[in-house]
Formats: structure tokens, C-alpha cells, sequence
């Protein structure tokens, strides 16, 4: 089984995340990508907040995002202002081969998780609006200073969840 994980971290927390979801599946005999979606600027504390908002385009260094060669695409956002990073919407936008993929979402932040159900229906929406298929596998983590405090538990859910995705 090959999966992409795609995710974009402005201070670390979430690809400290990815790492632990990539370092997991590998135990789990999965075949595993790791892509970061990078930022041509890191945007300030406002700015960030500012372009979630309103859901501005931000740019990034990536061109190439070919999905198609993945069973399962595992898409990773800290959440801004009860939102996905913009930068993940545009990764959305510009993948390629996404039409019916089926993709499972992770998502960090700093307030209490049961806080942030309106995060994952925005990053589904989202999802599904650029072509990908939601299976409705959404994992969340809350930080604090760089430390995770809660979500710890729910990760190995998660990574079964996806690891039966395969032949639904
Ligand atoms: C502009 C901005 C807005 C944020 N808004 C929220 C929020 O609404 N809810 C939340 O739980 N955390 C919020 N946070 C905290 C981040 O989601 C959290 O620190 C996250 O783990 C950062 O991920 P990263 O280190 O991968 O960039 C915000 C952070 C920034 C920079």
C-alpha cells in the first residue's frame, strides 16, 4: 500500500506529526512519501491569521504534487483562525491525478480538540470541492509550546482506519 502524506507546518508541530504518522505506517509495512508544502515567505502571526480569513492565495515552492501514484493521501494542516492554512488549499488546488482519491485529514492546534469539529468540516468541504474523496477519518492534535497535550491516543485509530482504506 502506498500512501502520500502532504502537509504544511509554519512552526513544526505538524510535521512533527507527519513524521510520527510516516515513522508508524513504515512499522505497518506501508510504503510511505512524505511531501511538505513550503512557503516562498513564512507569513508573520497576523498575516497568517489575516490570510485564513479571508482564504487568501499564498504562494508556495512546489510545483509538482502528483497524487496518482498513491492507494491514500493523508492531508496535515495546523489549524489559523478555526481554519486549514491557506497553504493547503493551494496544494489542493494544484495536485494532480486527485479525482476520487480517497484522503484522511490531520489537523493541530492549540485549543481543546472537541473545540474544532468546524476545522475538519472546512478542510472536507475543501477537499471535495477540488476533487478529492473525504473518508471521513480526521485526527487532531492539540499542542502547547511545541509539546503535544492531546490526540496522542486517537493516532493508531487513525492509522488502522487508513491502512483498511485500501480495499473499500
Ligand atoms: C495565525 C494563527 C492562527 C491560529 N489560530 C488557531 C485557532 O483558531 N485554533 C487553534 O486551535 N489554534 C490556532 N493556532 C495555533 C496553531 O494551529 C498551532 O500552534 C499549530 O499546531 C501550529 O502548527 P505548526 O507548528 O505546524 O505551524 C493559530 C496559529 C496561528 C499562527
Amino acid at each position: 500500500m502506498k500512501i502520500g502524506i502532504v502537509y504544511y507546518s509554519r512552526t513544526g508541530n505538524t510535521r512533527k506529526v507527519a513524521k510520527i504518522l510516516e515513522e508508524k505506517l513504515k512499522e505497518k509495512t506501508a510504503e510511505v512519501d512524505l511531501s511538505e508544502i513550503e512557503h516562498v515567505k513564512r507569513p508573520g502571526f497576523f498575516a497568517a491569521g489575516r490570510a485564513s480569513m479571508k482564504q487568501t492565495e499564498l504562494p508556495i515552492k512546489n510545483t509538482d504534487f502528483d497524487m496518482g501514484k498513491y492507494d491514500v493521501v493523508i492531508v496535515g494542516s495546523p489549524t489559523w483562525a478555526g481554519r486549514p492554512s491557506p497553504f493547503v488549499k493551494i496544494f489542493m488546488n494544484k495536485a494532480e491525478n486527485i479525482k476520487g482519491k480517497k484522503v484522511a485529514v490531520f489537523g493541530t492546534g492549540m485549543s481543546p480538540i472537541d473545540k474544532r469539529e468546524e476545522f475538519n468540516q472546512i478542510i472536507k468541504n475543501d477537499l471535495e470541492h477540488a476533487g478529492f474523496k473525504t473518508v471521513d477519518n480526521f485526527l487532531l492534535l492539540k499542542f502547547k509550546k511545541g509539546q503535544m497535550m492531546d490526540g496522542e491516543q486517537n493516532i493508531d485509530n487513525f492509522l488502522n482506519a487508513i491502512l483498511k482504506m485500501k480495499n473499500e
